[in-house]
């Protein structure tokens, strides 16, 4: 790293307490605003100062519904984040309104923010006087064949409030008198159904029409009956899709009546969605269109009854406890060609996930056939292979000749390209006939990171576009091909750069208890999460994601509940490990080893199976060890002390004297890992870190990591005062490297570096996605050093932090901000000549530490924005 001498600095620190406002963004639990069918009953309050108040001396929330539930009174804490409701319970659709008043610094009270809301859902299955509902004729399931569901009914009385609560064993889209209901996509998403599953509320006041009315309800089979996995399976949870819907009315008058799904509903399964499957597409035939039958009036008498099954099964049903699937962005086609007579293919320049809308002529009768592909052949015809057995086509049949507007329902795809074909003779396809629309998981945008080098500005948005595709529901490790799963390594691996990105906390807290859900009885956790592999499990890497996930969130947002919710299963993967050791070292353990590492002959990489699961076991055990300190527990001491044995027995087991692995097969996985969970004696460190940078060398400057050991490389690299070679991996332009698949054409992440090469062409192997989040894993490195904007973990959720950017590689800039619980957080610096400027924001009631990237000492920085501008000592570059 260059020295710099720092010449002067002009500390500009904005915030002063002089008279304070009150608090604003006021959410509750993981950051809903005013929630309608809110699930935690016990919720958390937080709420953020402002900008000119550096820090508060005491708070006091009050809640209330029909009369005070809470008042905590004055309390003297600078607690501004996640204080826990210590009132009685919420109960099932309980509205209440909370406010906040806090003391800044000086002790001048603020005075009450304005109120916020919460409305509770349904908070369990007693509540539901609903029966499950679906079409009573048989069908073949062969073909996943969308039901639609309908009830007509009356509102006779002005209305004061109406709530549709809503949930489908399948995917559902709700109407209420021809308006869908709500914008969520692919509802209520992916959990495993038979022990859970996630209902929606509506505020559907609006809606309803004094006199006729009517429900519609259409259901796909998604997750839940379709086809899931590369085995052809289906039905993995149930055979056939079922509706639960309760429609409850209050009247202006203060009687009540509700609406049910029951067996006086009628049901079809005879509409213009012939199919519908997550991987396969969808075909919509709109010669069998049913106008108006959501609507009041319609003639149903030709639909068939329903089956309606009062008993509800043993799955918990509880409000869904983090956003919907939603589209989120609109993505135009760049280009259209025709590789092949009559086979148009459209760019959208960007590979993501979700589906296309059409807006383009069709003739009566005839087909237009629409398929995705992320990837082109050499001829410019679309390259599918590595959909597997997906097949990611879209049919639609006009019902007349002229301009026609469609989008699918039921499915989502993972694509860059469209190829249409049947399109009308005569016509000549234009760009504005088909858009892109990006479908995800709704999680607001939270950080951002750019740099003076568009190569380094790309890997950020490919690394961003990753996460968007892979963040439907569950975090899955690929949108496109047959599997799209809940793949607990690539979760593990990037959750910590998820973190930056987006607002996941609610996300994986959710998924989260999921992983309770299906965690075995022996303690090991499965390959994927809902678990639909049946069971199979102990992949190390793999299976400790339920340590490190709920760890790193913790740690970036504060929540001591993530850590006390999943303690129980931490404790049990542990014990796994435990009886698994033989004096601190897992001898023999399977898995997945160090997934895809490039060189390697076998896709489990070369890292010794042992080796990796000594080092989880120790990991797991140290986050552990570290939680049950975080919630007091009696046990930690005496886990701290088995967490030490365990290290210094991996260091006895796998290390010679002199800072060395043990063995033919000393990898650069096996380096990263020891050195990043602590398990290199102190005096070794720096002689095991030269060790793996030899190994580096060894390689012509090129990483040897797959799943494992990639997340790792820079951050163990940088700490162990490598840090130029970890910037020049980072822009390393040649094979295996981040850069090498951006130079290859990547708009997103791929599972391997070399998915495509412009020499090579396809990777062989059909297990070749093209978006693939696991290596993008590298960018909570860019947040953290790069641009300098690093979490303290003992002062979790950014109460402190640290700016500490380290000036390397080509860069002259480097910027990140981030929405942090208190509020807007930034890092950034640039260089122009020989001088540096550095500018900080530290949001209200936090403090932040900057360590220089010179030899000026570190300071401690009160909220407020700061500008630092040193001169460098030694020529710039
Ligand atoms: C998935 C991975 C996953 C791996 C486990 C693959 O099929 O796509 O990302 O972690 O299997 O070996």
């Amino acid at each position: 790293m260059i020295r710099l001498a720092a010449l002067f600095l002009a500390g500009l620190a904005l915030a002063v307490d002089s008279h304070a406002s009150p608090a604003h963004s006021l959410t509750v639990s993981e950051s809903f605003t005013d929630p309608i069918g809110f699930y935690d009953s016990t919720p958390t309050f937080s709420w953020k100062l402002p900008r000119r108040t550096a820090k508060q001396s005491a708070y006091r929330v009050e809640v209330t519904s029909d009369e005070l539930l809470w008042d905590s009174g004055w309390v003297e804490s600078d607690q501004s984040v996640l204080v826990p409701y210590e009132g009685e319970p919420l109960t099932s659709r309980q509205q209440v309104v909370w406010r906040v008043n806090f003391r800044d610094g000086a002790g001048q009270p603020a005075g009450w923010s304005e109120p916020a809301t919460i409305e509770m859902g349904l908070l369990s299955s007693r509540d539901w006087a609903a029966s499950w509902i679906r079409p009573a004729a048989e069908i073949d399931t062969a073909q996943e064949r969308v039901a639609w569901l309908r009830k007509g009914f009356g509102v006779s009385k002005p209305v004061r409030r109406a709530r549709l609560y809503v949930t489908a064993r399948g995917v559902f889209q709700a109407s209420l008198n021809g308006t869908q209901v709500g914008s969520e996509v692919l509802a209520p998403g992916w959990t495993s159904y038979s022990k859970r599953i996630d209902t929606l509320t509506y505020d559907v006041t609006n809606l309803l029409e004094r006199g006729h009315n009517a429900i519609g309800v259409a259901l796909g089979t998604g997750w839940y009956a379709g086809r899931l996995g590369w085995k052809h399976d289906k039905g993995l949870f149930g055979r056939f899709p079922e509706a639960l819907v309760q429609l409850e009315i209050v009247y202006q008058d203060g009687s009540k009546q509700s609406v049910l799904s029951d067996n006086e509903w009628k049901a079809t399964h005879d509409g213009p969605i012939r199919s519908a499957s997550l991987y396969d597409g969808e075909h919509y035939d709109a010669r069998k269109a049913m106008p108006g039958w959501d609507r009041a009036g319609f003639d149903d008498t030709r639909w068939d009854p329903v089956i309606a099954e009062m008993e509800l099964g043993e799955a918990r049903l509880a409000p869904k406890p983090f956003g919907t699937s939603v589209v989120t962005e609109t993505v135009p086609t760049v280009s259209v060609a025709e590789p092949a007579p009559g086979h148009f293919v459209f760019d959208l320049g960007q590979n993501l996930v979700g589906w296309m809308a059409l807006e383009m002529p069709g003739v009566a009768g005839e087909p237009i056939q629409v398929r995705c592909a992320e990837m082109l052949n050499p001829d410019g015809t679309i390259y599918t292979d590595n959909y597997r057995t997906a097949k990611s086509t879209n049919v639609y049949t006009p019902a007349e000749t002229g301009v026609f507007r469609w989008k699918p329902t039921f499915t989502f795809h993972g694509f860059r390209y469209l190829e249409l074909t049947g399109v009308p003779e005569g016509t000549t396809p234009d760009p504005s006939w088909v858009t892109g629309l990006v479908v995800h998981t709704r999680m607001p945008k939270i950080g951002s990171f750019r740099s003076s080098d568009e190569l380094l500005n790309r890997l950020q948005a490919n690394i961003s576009w990753g996460q968007r595709g892979n963040f439907l529901d569950v975090p899955t490790d690929c949108p496109q091909r047959d599997e799209r799963l809940g793949w607990t390594g690539d979760a593990q691996a990037f959750c910590s750069t998820a973190l930056f990105n987006y607002d996941c906390h609610a996300f994986f807290k959710s998924w989260l208890g999921s992983m309770r859900d299906d965690q075995l009885a022996d303690g090991q956790i499965p390959h994927v999460i809902p678990d639909v592999l049946r069971g199979k499990a102990g992949s190390p890497g793999w299976m400790d994601a339920a340590t490190i996930v709920p760890w790193d969130v913790y740690v970036r947002t504060g929540d001591r509940e993530i850590l006390a919710d999943n303690y129980a299963m931490m404790t049990a993967l542990v014990d796994w490990y435990r009886a698994r050791a033989k004096d601190g070292v897992v001898r023999q353990i399977g898995g997945f080893g160090d997934w895809l590492q490039p060189y390697s002959e076998d896709r489990r990489g070369e890292t010794p199976k042992p080796l990796l699961g000594s080092a989880f076991f120790a990991k797991s055990l140290q986050i552990l060890a570290d939680s049950a300190a975080v919630l007091g527990k009696p046990e930690h001491a005496a886990l701290q002390h088995e967490a030490e044995a365990v290290r210094r027995a991996f260091a006895d087991h796998f290390f010679d004297g002199r800072g060395r692995l043990k063995g033919p097969n000393a990898t650069q996985t096996g380096y990263v890992l020891a050195l990043e969970f602590g398990l290199v004696p102190e005096p070794l460190r720096a002689a095991a870190a030269g060790e793996l940078v030899r190994l580096i060398e060894d390689a012509d400057g090129h990483l040897r990591t797959g799943f494992l050991g990639t997340p790792y490389l820079t951050r163990v690299l940088d700490n162990t005062g490598h840090t130029d070679t970890a910037f020049s991996l980072l822009f390393n332009p040649t094979y295996p490297s981040w850069f090498f698949s951006i130079h290859q054409g990547a708009t997103t992440m791929w599972e391997r570096w070399d998915s495509y090469t412009h020499a090579d062409g396809f990777h062989p192997q059909s297990m070749n996605s093209f978006n693939h989040y696991a290596y993008g894993a590298v960018g909570s490195w860019m947040y953290e050093r790069v641009a300098g904007l690093a979490v303290d973990p003992a002062r979790p959720g950014y109460k402190h932090f640290y700016i500490r950017p380290a000036i390397g590689g080509p860069l002259t800039s480097a910027h990140a901000d981030l929405e942090t619980p208190y509020g807007r957080a930034a890092s950034g610096w640039s260089l122009d000549g020989d001088t540096l400027t550095m500018q900080v924001e530290v949001p209200p009631n936090t403090t932040a530490t900057v360590e220089f990237p010179t030899d000026r000492q570190r300071e401690v920085l009160a909220a407020g924005r700061h500008e630092f501008v040193l001169t460098v000592g030694e020529p710039a570059r």
